[in-house]
């Protein structure tokens, strides 16, 4: 899939030269850009880093945490838009941090990104820089830092701070930007744990272990806790894991937070597996990501066990799941999203 913004940086990250600084956010999977070796990639996401890893480039795998570098030690950074405010305005403020002098920022996206937003603020920061229209929706930004002593920062909602993001009646969540749905329970994960009785009724005997595939802040597997039962959590993005992990620390949870890109590099099967799965990848949605969950649950799925999905109802997950298991059915549905019951048995 292709991303005009991101066409328009790629020339930048090919050819960068000095210190230069990468952050890799988004639709990148298929881009194939040889490997600067003036140049660092940063990303918060385990498959990018794992592909450039591939490629050659020297990457590497954070929420974002750029106090790796120094202050004032890069010429460029390059960056097209994230989806999330507080995201563009952690990395806006440390691009200006981490440049020199003069240090150049390029920026692109959308317009209904808020590429043009970004780019005012950011230039009342930077000191300098010019906009420019790619197409009708798509703009090219260049910061340079000329004011060297601006106090201003954009507010980035505290970006690696995890606090108490939500509650109900049995946990208090913690998350911070950055994670799928931060500030809030998935209305969806709720309603399958709210009938998650009406699953496990139908196992043959009680679970030994679960799966919690595409975790987020770990909503699903803090209300699997009760089961007491090991619990394997995973997900791509790093301030998931971390935030599953601080969650899992606080309870404490039996179990382990793992990276991962649809459970990739996992070997062992399990008897339950939950999933409320993304069917967005990046700006665009995609249902290959939908698939490779699915695939996922399937390899890792034991003989008798079951998996458990919820989606928005519009979403073909049945007749996706139907090569792929013997049992691929709806047990319930609000008019909003459906539970999905997937197992190998017959
Ligand atoms: C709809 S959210 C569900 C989050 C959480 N389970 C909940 O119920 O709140 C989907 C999750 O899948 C994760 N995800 C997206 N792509 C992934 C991939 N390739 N591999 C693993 N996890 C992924 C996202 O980071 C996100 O946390």
């Amino acid at each position: 899939m292709s991303d005009t913004a991101f066409d328009l940086l790629a020339p930048h990250v090919r050819s960068s030269s000095g210190r230069s600084l990468w952050l890799a956010d988004e639709n990148l999977l298929s881009a194939h850009i040889p490997a600067n070796e003036s140049v660092v990639a940063i990303t918060n996401r385990f498959d990018l880093q794992q592909h450039l890893q591939k490629q050659g480039w020297k990457a590497f795998f954070s929420d974002y945490d750029l106090s790796i570098i120094d202050d004032e030690s890069l010429d460029s950074v390059i960056y097209r838009i994230s989806k999330e405010k507080p995201v563009v305005h952690h990395l806006i403020n440390e691009a200006y941090r981490c440049l020199k002098p003069t240090g150049k920022l390029i920026i692109a996206g959308d317009k209904n990104e808020g590429i043009k937003t970004y780019f005012s603020k950011a230039k009342k920061m930077f000191g300098s820089g010019n906009c420019s229209k790619a197409d009708k929706d798509t703009w090219l930004a260049f910061l340079e830092k000329t004011d060297l002593s601006t106090e201003t920062r954009l507010d980035d909602k505290q970006y690696h701070q995890l606090r108490i993001t939500a509650s109900d009646d049995n946990y208090e969540y913690q998350s911070k930007p950055g994670v799928f749905g931060w500030d809030k329970i998935d209305k969806g994960s709720a309603y399958l744990i709210e009938n998650l009785d009406s699953f496990l009724m139908t196992l043959p005997e009680p679970p030994k272990n679960v799966l919690d595939l595409g975790c987020g802040y770990g909503y699903l597997s803090l209300n699997l806790a009760p089961l007491d039962i090991p619990i394997t959590a995973t997900d791509n993005n790093a301030g998931a894991l971390l935030a599953c992990q601080r969650n899992f620390d606080r309870y404490p949870v039996n179990g382990r937070v793992i990276a991962a890109d649809c459970a990739d590099g996992i070997t062992e099967g399990f008897d339950l597996i939950v999933c409320n799965p993304p069917f967005h990848a990046g700006f665009s949605v995609d249902g290959d990501l939908t698939d490779r969950f699915l695939k996922a649950a399937h390899n890792r799925l034991n003989e008798r066990g079951i998996a458990c999905f919820v989606t928005n109802l519009h979403i073909p997950i049945e007749r996706k799941a139907a090569t792929l298991f013997h049992q691929a059915e709806c047990i319930m549905s609000n008019g909003n999203f459906k539970l999905v019951r997937l197992s190998h048995a017959v």
